[in-house]
This record gives structure tokens, C-alpha cells and sequence, in this order.
């Protein structure tokens, strides 16, 4: 069954048809193009899918879109601010956080819904929020030490 629905992403109302058992996931990725959210497992385990609902990181592999016509969701795409990208984001890049990417955004949103409500949390709680984010290249350190850079007011620090 189709319907067409609102969503609220990035501070813009999409207006969108699409069927009425679609994920979020599917819906950013083949209906409005938003492909920074990446397709890892399609079964909530990996993370790399992950957005910010109302501040929080959530599994968009796991969320049905038409469910969600009420919230304010934030993908990777809508981290940078006028073409500016984030401490976070910078922090990623100034400490070589990534090889490959492909865990890459999915990291970056759950680290921004840890600091938006810790902007000091601790080495063990960086790496318990950032749990459930799987990377295969990277081996965590240096996306752990590009977190708490952000912390610690040390984004340009390698
Ligand atoms: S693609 Fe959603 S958790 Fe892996
Ligand atoms: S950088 Fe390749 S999976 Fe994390």
C-alpha cells in the first residue's frame, strides 16, 4: 500500500510517497537521495544506518517511515552548518578516524547525541555510547581519541 507523508529532516518538510512498510533507511537512501546514511546489515546490529529522532541515535533499518511523521530527524548530511562541517567532523578527520568511511556516519551521529548530553563524558563512556557501531577498518582508537579532542577543545590534535 502507498501513502504519501511528511518528513522532517534536516530542518526541511519532505513531502514523500512511499509504501506504508518502508524503513526510514529506505526511504532516505531511494526516495530522497540522502545516501550518507549507509545500509551496513539491515537488522539494527551494525549502526552504520544510524540517525538522530529528536536528538537521539536510532537504527533507520529499524524505523518505519510512516511512523516517524511527527519527529525531527537528522541525518549526516545535516551535521555541517552552512557548508561548515562539525568539530566532530573535523575531530574525525584531523585524527584519520576512518579508512574506508562506510562506519564513518553512523559514528559521527552517535557521538554527536553522546555530546549533545555530555559534553564531557569519559573514555569508557565514549566507548559504551559508541558500542553499538561497528567499524571493521579502523581498530576504534582513533575514533575514540577524535571524540574526546572534542572534549577536551583539541580538535586540530592528531
Ligand atoms: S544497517 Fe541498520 S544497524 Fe546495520
Ligand atoms: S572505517 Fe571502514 S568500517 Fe569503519
Amino acid at each position: 500500500m502507498m501513502e504519501t507523508i511528511s518528513l522532517t529532516i534536516n530542518n526541511e518538510v519532505h513531502t514523500v510517497l512511499i509504501e506504508t512498510r518502508q524503513t526510514l533507511l529506505s526511504v532516505l537512501r531511494d526516495k530522497l537521495f540522502l545516501c550518507g546514511t549507509k545500509n551496513g546489515c539491515n537488522h539494527g546490529v551494525c549502526g552504520a544506518c544510524n540517525v538522530l529522532v529528536d536528538g537521539k541515535a536510532m537504527r533507520a533499518c529499524l524505523l518505519l517511515a510512516i511512523t516517524l511523521q511527527e519527529r525531527e530527524i537528522t541525518t549526516i548530511e545535516g551535521l555541517s552548518e552552512n557548508g561548515e562541517l562539525s568539530l566532530l567532523q573535523k575531530a574525525f578527520a584531523s585524527h584519520q578516524a576512518f579508512q574506508c568511511g562506510f562506519c564513518t556516519s553512523g559514528m559521527l551521529i552517535s557521538a554527536t547525541a553522546l555530546l549533545d548530553h555530555d559534553s564531557t563524558p569519559s573514555i569508557s563512556k565514549i566507548r559504551h555510547e559508541l558500542g553499538g557501531n561497528i567499524c571493521r577498518c579502523t581498530g576504534y582508537v582513533q575514533i575514540i581519541d577524535a571524540v574526546k579532542s572534542v572534549c577536551e577543545g583539541k580538535t586540530d590534535c592528531t
